[in-house]
């Protein structure tokens, strides 16, 4: 069989097989996970999945079906540092521009594998990390929709145990409940500001771009998953940026939007990054 025709089989027997998991309840299997990124360098660990992990994963992600066992926290660990490791490349030209941050903020961090895996990954346990999220009892995504002030799922106690888990310095969790939901009450300036599959992906860059905006640096960056669903760019077209894409590691073959904004081309490194 030509090598195209068996790579779109084994694509579809694998969405197949993830259905069909879905359907009967087992939880994932880690042949689910797209290999090259899985197997790359593990930055991000998961200790293992008790009860209360696995109800703060569920508010966040409740795509996955995740059980208390070694498979599940496997799967978990690999599809979170597979994600980052995809993001992350995207996201490298961008980063050698900037070199190292002065300060750095996560918007909706929820369980923390981007600052885990950033701070590793850029040997930046020196940069100060803040991390803007709140604890919630319920989960109101939206698909890039609307603002709202009770949209937080995270949980700070989980939160703050991944971090020591993975052995992470210099942070500081800022729970949004103190600060009315805005970000205006945060000590910026940052060099980079970034929002991994929060703002700009469940609730429309457009409703917190002036309030990030006012947090970055002349220098910095900010970089958002963008949704599919999102389709307004000619609002952005009075400030720099880039769209790119970048792979995930579940499901496999599947591709997603990054937005890389600044407030000068030169942030973003002129027309060498494109
Ligand atoms: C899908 S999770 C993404 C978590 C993490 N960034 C990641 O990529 O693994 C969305 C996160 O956005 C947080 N969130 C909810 N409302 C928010 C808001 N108004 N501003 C910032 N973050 C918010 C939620 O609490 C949740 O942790």
């Amino acid at each position: 069989m030509p090598d195209s025709q068996q790579s779109r089989w084994s694509r579809y027997l694998n969405h197949a097989e993830t259905k069909l998991r879905k359907r009967l309840r087992i939880g994932h299997s880690l042949k689910e996970l797209e290999p090259e990124l899985a197997e790359k360098e593990l930055f991000f660990k998961a200790p293992p999945l008790t009860p209360d992990l696995l109800k703060a994963i569920k508010l966040i992600s409740p795509q996955f079906l995740l059980r208390s066992n070694e498979v599940s926290r496997r799967f978990w660990e690999l599809n979170q540092n597979g994600l980052s490791w995809g993001e992350f490349m995207a996201l490298e030209p961008y980063l050698r521009q900037l070199g190292t941050p002065s300060a750095v903020l996560d918007i909706g961090p929820g369980l923390g594998r981007s600052t885990i895996f950033l701070k590793k990954a850029n040997n930046w346990q020196d940069v100060p990390f803040h991390l803007y999220e709140s604890t919630g009892d319920s989960t109101k995504y939206t698909k890039a929709g609307p603002r709202f002030d009770d949209s937080f799922c995270g949980n700070l106690s989980a939160l703050e145990s991944l971090l020591i888990f993975n052995e992470i310095e210099n942070y500081q969790i800022f729970d949004a409940a103190d600060l009315d939901s805005k970000l205006a009450g945060l000590p910026g300036p940052y060099d980079f500001i970034y929002s991994f599959f929060a703002v700009g992906f469940h609730w429309s860059i457009y409703h917190f771009l002036d309030e990030i905006l006012e947090l970055m640096s002349d220098r910095a960056i900010g970089a958002f998953t963008l949704h599919d669903r999102f389709t307004d760019y000619d609002g952005l077209s009075h400030l720099p940026h880039r769209v790119v894409e970048f792979r995930r590691s579940w499901p496999r073959d599947r591709v997603s939007k990054m937005l890389i904004l600044a407030k000068t081309e030169a942030a973003l490194g002129g027309e060498g990054c494109k």
